[in-house]
């Protein structure tokens, strides 16, 4: 029977060469803080604990995983080193257990990957090594003539000749707890960087003839680093594609999975199409069928069956129906609800209203606070004026209104069922169902009116009328 495990994450780091004010564990990959990912995957080993050892911006750290009972914080008040941070999680680890070492800067590592190390069930120190082209900033992997392992060196201490080495640490460690904590008792600090290191229990466990294993691992983009802002953004690129391959695989096609971004959880139908460049936020849900077009940002929302959302438009906290065309170049705010065959245009912006099936506003408007009925036509220009300057207020707009382009409907305000709004109204008071409001000054038409002419010799002074009648005549007079 397999021994119980311990994983121990170490994240106390400070992180300087990310040069941020955010700790390194809370950088973001896919949106969400590196070591989140890390914890995905400690918990689908299912181990008997997962201990975090954490130390630089604590308050901040463990803020962002208030909650998650799972977890068992250890405090590494100061950092001396990956050895230190091992030790301070060893009195809570009993001694028969496996104790499982990760990084929290190694974040993407597979979950295959960390079961291949527990495959070796016997072995009582396993290590996961890595071939890189450049190795550089890692420990150096030493094996003598029979290719056994012999230690680590880490490469502030290594020689010219162990530099070639390509062979790499990536810091994921097994061992016996028992064994562990022997040879931990027994660092030092004495190398370049003055800390204790967990590498050194290597050379320990060889010269206690205790055979290293190690595992290669198959690929090395996803067990890389994250030391530096470049390394982050490789992680992140090798993240990006491998969720745009989940959503392949879920049945979305996408135009090219690697213009794609997501920051969150997106769940797909069948036959969903993303163009280049959408970003998605959060929750995301599109059924099937459902379009995205280029450069679309979509953030907390669910996208009805066979709705085409255009290029570049921006939706948070919205629901929107089935069969809609929303854009290009739509804004809808949160709590946009959408009902079916819905059409918002380009150049629209929405903001807690709900829209009724059928119903359009095809082009350049504001809709804020309103309840809008179904087969409801919104004509180019209309603004929903809902905020006095101290409160907001509704608009109702009921089945089948037609509402001129135009138009201002000064909330609170009520369109009856069926009535008309005439176009370049401003509609202050409820118009009643099934009629006609027109609110604005009647067309007058001036016979011979003649336009102002230059004077002779004048330059930039327009002429002064000599028609009597022109009602563009200026007020002021000389
Ligand atoms: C470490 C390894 C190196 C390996 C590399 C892989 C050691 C001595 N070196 O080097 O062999 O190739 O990782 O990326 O282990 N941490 C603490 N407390 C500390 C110090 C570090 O929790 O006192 C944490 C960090 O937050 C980080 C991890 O341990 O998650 C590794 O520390 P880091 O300083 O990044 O080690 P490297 O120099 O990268
Ligand atoms: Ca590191």
């Amino acid at each position: 029977m397999a021994k119980p495990l311990h994983i121990v994450i170490l994240a106390a780091g400070e992180g300087t060469r990310m040069r941020s004010s955010l700790p390194k564990v809370l950088q973001p990959i896919g949106g969400r803080p590196m070591l989140s990912h890390l914890l995905d995957t400690a918990r689908a080993i299912e181990p008997q604990a997962i201990h975090v050892v954490y130390g630089s911006s604590a308050d901040a750290v463990r803020e962002a995983f208030a909650g998650q009972q799972d977890i068992r914080w250890v405090l590494q008040a100061e950092r001396l080193g990956t050895g230190h941070a091992v030790v301070q999680a060893m009195p809570d680890i009993p001694d028969e257990a496996d104790v499982l070492v990760l990084y929290a800067d190694h974040p993407l590592v597979p979950v295959e990957v960390l079961q291949d190390l527990l495959a070796k069930e016997n072995s009582e120190l396993t290590l996961l090594t890595l071939f890189l082209a450049d190795p550089a900033g890692y420990g150096r992997i030493l094996r003598d003539r029979t290719e056994r392992v012999t230690g680590i060196v880490e490469q502030k201490d290594a020689t010219a000749q162990q530099l070639t080495i390509k062979e790499v640490n990536t810091g994921i460690v097994r061992a016996r707890a028992r064994r562990l904590r022997g040879w931990l008792e027994q660092l030092g600090n004495d190398n370049a960087q003055g800390e204790y290191y967990l590498t050194d229990i290597f050379a320990m466990a060889h010269d206690d003839g205790v055979p290293i294993e190690t595992v290669q691992a198959p690929e090395s983009q996803d067990l890389q680093g994250a030391n530096d802002r470049i390394q982050l953004a490789m992680l992140e690129r090798r993240y990006q594609l491998r969720a745009g391959r989940r959503l392949m695989a879920a049945g979305a096609q996408l135009a090219d999975p690697a213009r794609v971004e997501i920051r969150g959880q997106v769940a797909v139908g069948r036959d969903v199409k993303i163009d280049i460049n959408a970003v998605f936020i959060g929750d995301v849900e599109l059924e099937d069928g459902v379009e995205i077009g280029p450069g679309c940002v979509l953030q907390n929302c669910r996208i009805g069956s066979g709705s085409r959302i255009k290029a570049y438009c921006v939706i948070e906290d919205a629901v929107i129906g089935g069969d809609c065309d929303v854009g290009p170049y739509a804004r809808l705010r949160p709590g946009t609800r959408l009902a079916d065959s819905v059409r918002v245009g380009n150049f629209v912006e929405t903001k807690n209203i709900r829209m009724g099936g059928g119903s359009k506003a095809s082009h350049l408007s504001y809709l804020g606070d309103a309840e809008i009925g179904a087969e409801v036509n919104i004509g180019a220009g209309t603004i929903t004026c809902n905020y006095d300057g101290a409160n907001k207020h509704r608009t109702v707009i009921e089945d089948g209104a037609f509402i001129g382009s135009d138009t201002q409907l000064v909330a609170p305000v009520t369109v009856g069922r069926d009535a008309t709004v005439g176009a370049g109204s401003t509609i202050t008071k409820d118009v009643p169902a099934e009629h006609l409001a027109v609110s604005r000054p009647r067309q007058t038409a001036i016979k011979g009116w003649r336009r102002p002419v230059k004077s002779k010799g004048s330059t930039d002074n327009p002429a002064k009328p000599d028609n009597p009648d022109n009602p563009t005549k200026p007020e002021n007079k000389d």
